[in-house]
């Protein structure tokens, strides 16, 4: 994989005036743009539109989480609309991954374009110990999102979301067919902003990391074009 299409843009702008900047503004540099709720909130399918019109991919990060139907529904409306990656949260459960993936496979088909990748979304980073024991789930965080990791491999999901800190348990159950994907990416020139357990994208790549999700050290860099070469360069140079 070209370093550059390891990185996927976080589009965490609030409409659609504001995206197109940033797709006009960094295209090809990068290989692919996340669209997450606010913004699909804000400007729904046509930013989905502009991205992929422009031969470019989209990350749909909407986290489905509902009953299977209907997330089989999300997931075929997802397809239509040439999303080319989309997350569920592994925690609707098995027959909901299961529906996921059938769903994303059977519409592909239907429609005769690539299969999108179906990413699966562990436990949410800003969930505690404290916060699972309140929601009654017994074991300890790490064993947890293992544990979810390790159900959505055995329904062959198409990849995981996790943070650069469980990177190195991760990998070993994940098939190397699945991608990693890995927010919390910080390169040592860049502000920390409210990331806390952070990584460098040399230190992700080298736990494991497929992809990284990357936001503020390009869109709040004084040249974005210029941070995404260097951060091109830097992933070049720390091969797995
Ligand atoms: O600007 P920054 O590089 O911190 O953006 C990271 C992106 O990854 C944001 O879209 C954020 O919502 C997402 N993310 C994260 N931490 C997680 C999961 C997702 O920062 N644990």
């Amino acid at each position: 994989m070209a370093a550059r299409d390891r990185i996927v843009f976080a589009l965490d702008v609030g409409d659609l005036a504001e995206a197109r900047m940033w797709v006009d503004r960094i295209g090809t540099r990068v290989g692919w743009f996340k669209v997450g709720l606010e913004l699909f909130s804000a400007a729904g399918p046509e930013v989905v539109h502009l991205i992929t019109s422009s031969g470019l991919k989209c990350f749909l990060d909407l986290k489905f989480h509902d009953i299977p139907n209907t997330v089989a529904g999300a997931v075929r409306s997802a397809v239509r609309l040439r999303a080319h990656m989309m997350t569920v949260h592994i925690s609707g459960g098995r027959e909901m991954i299961r529906a996921a993936l059938t769903a994303g496979r059977q519409e592909s088909e239907a429609l005769k374009i690539p299969r999108p990748k179906i990413i699966g979304v562990s436990v949410l980073t800003s969930l505690s110990q404290d916060d699972l024991s309140g929601l009654g789930v017994g074991r300890p965080l790490r064993e947890h999102v293992g544990g979810l990791v390790e159900l959505a491999c055995e329904e062959g999901i198409d990849g995981i979301v996790c943070s650069p800190a469980d990177l190195p348990f991760v990998r070993e159950k994940v098939p190397r067919t699945a991608v990693i994907i890995t927010p919390g990416i910080r390169p040592a020139w860049s502000e920390k902003g409210d990331q806390k357990r952070i990584a460098t994208p040399s230190s992700a790549i080298q736990a494991g990391a497929d992809l990284m999700v990357i936001g503020r050290p390009i869109s709040r860099a004084q040249d974005p074009a210029y941070a995404i070469e260097k951060i091109v360069e830097e992933i070049e140079s720390s091969r797995p």
